[in-house]
């Protein structure tokens, strides 16, 4: 399982870089609203003279399928590691099928994203080109939030990617640290998570005695700090 670095903080992304466990990015324009990014190509310009050499996405932003074509050549000539994002339908429900077919039997690298059902995995299946790399990044942790175990509805995921072995799938919008090893026992290829959650991977392994004992310490202190006699 390869993780893969969700964000548009740049100095953030920077630090992330510095490791060598992150083997990818992943950005997206919520993200990067949050972030306060109003210039998305200069942006873009900064992220991939920092990461030169890993793969990062860059989502495109037109609604209309034609747009978002242009966007995709566009984006795909940033450098030669960027992934184009295209979300799997336009605002409008529309399919994105057939730019997904056409852009991937051009050789270039998608990344189809905002997927939620085994159905829509099947469907861009269909459309990608069988000899062209791509990543397939169903939203787990979203369909998580409707109640859904997202661990065997991954594994139906990865079912539905056979015959497309270039392709990967991408465990996204993870909740927790936990998901990491979700991602693994669905046999996902790559997890994409915010800095938050990759924080959490200092905690792996720890002595839970030790944890007990701090977070005892935690509550204590924090009663004294508030002034309980
Ligand atoms: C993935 O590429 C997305 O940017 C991300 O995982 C979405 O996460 P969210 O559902 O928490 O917004």
């Amino acid at each position: 399982l390869k993780l893969f670095a969700d964000g548009a903080n740049l100095a953030e992304m920077r630090a992330m870089y510095k490791n060598p466990a992150i083997a990818g990015f992943t950005t997206n324009p919520t993200l990067m609203r949050k972030a306060g990014i109003t210039d998305y190509a200069a942006f873009a310009r900064e992220v991939v003279a920092a990461i030169p050499d890993r793969p990062v996405s860059f989502e495109v932003f037109a609604d209309d399928l034609d747009g978002m074509e242009a966007q995709a050549r566009i984006i795909a000539a940033w450098g030669p590691h960027v992934n184009v994002k295209i979300p799997v339908t336009n605002t409008q429900g529309v399919f994105t099928g057939p730019i997904i077919h056409r852009l991937s039997s051009d050789g270039i690298v998608l990344n189809i994203t905002a997927i939620m059902t085994v159905e829509q995995v099947a469907q861009v299946a269909e459309a990608l080109a069988v000899q062209t790399p791509s990543i397939v990044s169903v939203f787990a942790g979203r369909v998580a939030d409707t109640g859904i175990d997202p661990i065997p509805h991954m594994k139906a995921c990865r079912a539905a990617l056979h015959g497309r072995p270039k392709a990967e799938l991408l465990w996204a919008s993870p909740r927790e640290l936990l998901n990491i090893f979700h991602a693994e026992e669905a046999g996902c290829d790559i997890i994409t998570a915010t800095s938050d959650i990759l924080a959490k991977l200092a905690l792996v392994g720890k002595n839970l005695d030790d944890y007990s004992l701090e977070t005892v310490q935690m509550f204590h202190r924090d009663a004294a700090a508030s002034g309980f006699e």
